[in-house]
């Protein structure tokens, strides 16, 4: 693992921050989860661009702007030298007093890590995950908006709890109008009368880059793709569900709070799409 860390590229047990930093006292902050694969840092523009917007959002200055940032990722990625591996770049409020106020905070702090790309065994590619609907329901956007992706994740946190008790591999989030909104940490797909379909974002999911590649590579491929609301019945009504991330990539979902979904494991258009995706991936983003 590399970590660059004020200033400079250093191994992962070396890296330190200071417990004032706010990102430790109040998850106040903001982060990219980015796969680097084929030797590129995939989509590092739009990862750098929605970072953007999030700290805007929680008005959180990113220190030597986003061009600074994607010289950090460049950097760090070569130093990893791997050419399949996974960033985290997090912007954090930095060191601050002991109270909860941001402005006693003077210099947001980044840190970017590379470290090796962790996905589910190739069995459960193929079989399918397991997934319960969790009882914990993804935040309106007036209490915390999903679409940031800041260093608040309790929610996603308690929800991979409770599947990981219940002996499932994920958890789905709902929103409070119980329609679906997402997965911990991963956006949700389901395929119903041959159409791709996947929550707007405004269900209560992130804006993820790995979902919009899939979106983009489904109209490619011809599959008829688009976003609408969707509920638990959609789920256990489709042909196929799936899983987007940056870390697992394309996950089939084999069953739904103990039920087998229609696939019961990959089914076509997911294997399509991830065919797709693999070759989409290594293709798009910066060399480092
Ligand atoms: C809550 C949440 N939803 C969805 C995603 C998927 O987004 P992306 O494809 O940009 O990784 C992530 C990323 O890890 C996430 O944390």
């Amino acid at each position: 693992m590399k970590v660059w860390i004020d200033g400079e590229i250093v191994e992962g047990e070396e890296a330190r921050i200071p417990v004032l930093d706010h990102g430790f006292l109040y998850g106040d902050g903001i982060f990219e989860g980015i796969r680097i694969s084929g030797g590129r840092v995939f989509r590092l523009d739009d990862h750098l661009k929605r970072l953007g917007i999030a700290s805007r959002c929680i008005g959180l200055p990113v220190p030597g702007g986003l061009e600074k940032l994607r010289e950090i990722v460049l950097e760090t990625a070569r130093a990893h030298g791997q050419p399949e591996a996974y960033c985290r770049l997090i912007v954090s409020r930095g060191v601050g007093s002991l109270g909860v106020d941001p402005t006693t905070c003077s210099e947001p702090r980044v840190v970017c890590i590379v470290d090796a790309v962790r996905i589910y065994p190739e069995e459960k590619l193929r079989t399918g995950i397991s997934m319960i609907t969790s009882s914990f329901r993804r935040a309106a956007p007036d209490v915390l908006d999903p679409r940031v992706k800041s260093l608040n994740y309790m929610t996603s946190v308690l929800a991979k709890q409770e599947a990981r008790r219940q002996g499932a591999d994920e958890a789905l989030l709902l929103n409070h109008d119980g329609h679906v909104a997402e997965a911990s940490v991963a956006n949700v797909f389901a395929v119903r009368s041959g159409v791709l379909l996947t929550p707007p974002a405004t269900d209560g999911a992130l804006e993820g880059i790995t979902r919009r590649s899939v979106l983009q590579l489904a109209v490619e491929a011809g599959i008829p793709a688009g976003e609408r609301s969707l509920g638990r019945f959609d789920l256990m009504g489709a042909a196929e569900v799936f899983l987007t991330g940056s870390g697992a990539g394309i996950v089939p979902v084999g069953s739904l709070d103990g039920q087998p979904t229609a696939s019961g494991g990959v089914g076509p258009v997911t294997e399509q799409i991830t065919e797709r995706f693999r070759a989409f991936a290594a293709e798009n983003g910066p060399e480092f």
